[in-house]
């Protein structure tokens, strides 16, 4: 099936932080600038016509020099880490993939940094 898209700044998605539009180039109408602190989550609720194994493309900017990592969970299960590696610029977006098992249904995808940088600007999910 085509990927469907998510965008961070629209609910159901929630930005533990702010709802930013001041570098170009992001999708819909901004992106979310998580807070800079361990566990400043962005938290998207997908649905999956069916159970199976499934892609998970983030569109993401981080202008800084450093990686900005962060933990994965599924439904609230671990999915393991994504390390958000710099892009060179605060407008210049780039995409990190996974591929995770997802249940059918209403699944909550969740962003927690894992370090003090916080996440980097998350634009928005496709599945
Ligand atoms: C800058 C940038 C923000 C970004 C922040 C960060 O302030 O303008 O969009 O979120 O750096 O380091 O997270």
């Amino acid at each position: 099936a085509a990927p469907v898209g998510y965008e961070a700044e629209r609910s159901p998605a929630t930005c533990d932080g702010t709802l930013d539009s001041n570098h170009a180039g992001y999708s819909g109408t901004g992106f979310c600038n998580g807070r800079n602190a361990v566990g400043a989550a962005l938290q998207f609720t997908v649905d999956a016509p069916q159970a199976g194994t499934a892609t998970l493309t983030f569109r993401y900017a981080n202008g800084t020099t450093a990686p900005r990592p962060a933990a994965l969970t599924v439904g609230g299960a671990s999915a393991g880490q994504v390390s958000f590696a710099p892009t060179g610029a605060w407008t210049t977006w780039a995409t990190a993939t996974l591929t995770v098992p997802l249940g059918a249904g209403a699944t909550t995808v969740r962003l927690s940094p894992t370090t003090g940088e916080g996440l980097p600007n998350i634009d928005r999910l496709e599945v």
